[in-house]
């Protein structure tokens, strides 16, 4: 039985008066549902401080422990600060700091050396997607992506078209279907029962409108929201639907 995520990244927004939306979200962590924020890392610390049930990671982290790395943070110092999650391969990782796949996989091992979970994106271009080349390619992100020894408990899987990322567009809750079949496939047959345990999330334009009916597809076990993660006000509404 997964446990059902609703995960919110603030990307480069937030400053300490946001820290109310989080205190905010109190009444809506008492049902079956984990809800997790990962906010900028200047408020990681004091997010912690302040959280009650709801869950903080971060938005990235270095692949290595210390060092000469300026302006980079670690995965230790992430733990440090009471994370309990980092976001790994965010497609605006990828794109604005030409992250590779193999650049994800060193990231995803570092959060777990630290003792993080890990959110790792992956997701498909529009003309990925218009070519129909979506499968083919989150085959290829998995697999490049994905180190052996990722488990129920310390890997969780975002699926993030990067064309429903900011843009209100929403794949057909059919198209959403068969990518999380596929990913959920891919991992169960690369991982066995584990495979079986890893949370799958959908994230691109998730609303408190839509949630509901994108939280009824198979294998869809949670969300990793955006712009909709930034008010309490929007935020419980989509926790309130995966609940
Ligand atoms: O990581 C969450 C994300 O990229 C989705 O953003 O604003 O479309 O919910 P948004």
């Amino acid at each position: 039985m997964r446990i059902k995520l609703a995960a919110g990244n603030w990307k480069m927004n937030g400053v300490q008066a946001s820290l109310a939306e989080i205190s905010a979200l109190s009444d809506h962590t008492q049902g079956p549902s984990e809800v997790a924020i990962c906010p900028p890392a200047t408020l990681v610390a004091a997010a912690v401080a302040i959280a009650g049930d709801v869950a903080i990671g971060g938005q990235d982290c270095h692949a290595k422990t210390s060092g000469a790395h300026t302006g980079d943070i670690s995965a230790e110092m992430l733990k440090d600060a009471g994370a309990a999650y980092v976001i790994t391969g965010h497609s605006e990782r990828r794109e604005d700091h030409s992250e590779s796949d193999a650049d994800v996989n060193a990231k995803t091992q570092a959060g777990w050396a630290a003792g993080l979970s890990v959110i790792l994106c992956i997701g498909e271009s529009l003309e990925e997607r218009e070519s129909g080349a979506t499968l083919d390619r989150m085959a290829a992100q998995m697999a490049a992506s994905v180190p052996d020894g990722a488990t129920g408990a310390n890997l969780v899987i975002a699926y993030e078209p990067i064309w429903a990322i900011g843009t209100g567009k929403v794949p057909s809750l059919d198209e959403i279907a068969e990518v999380h079949a596929f990913i959920r496939k891919t991992l169960t047959d690369r991982f066995g029962d584990e495979g079986a345990k890893m949370r799958v999330l959908y994230g691109g334009s998730v609303k408190p409108s839509n949630a509901a009916e994108i939280f009824a597809v198979a294998d869809v076990d949670g969300a990793l929201v955006g712009g909709a993660s930034l008010k309490a006000a929007d935020f419980s509404g989509i926790i309130e639907a995966l609940n």
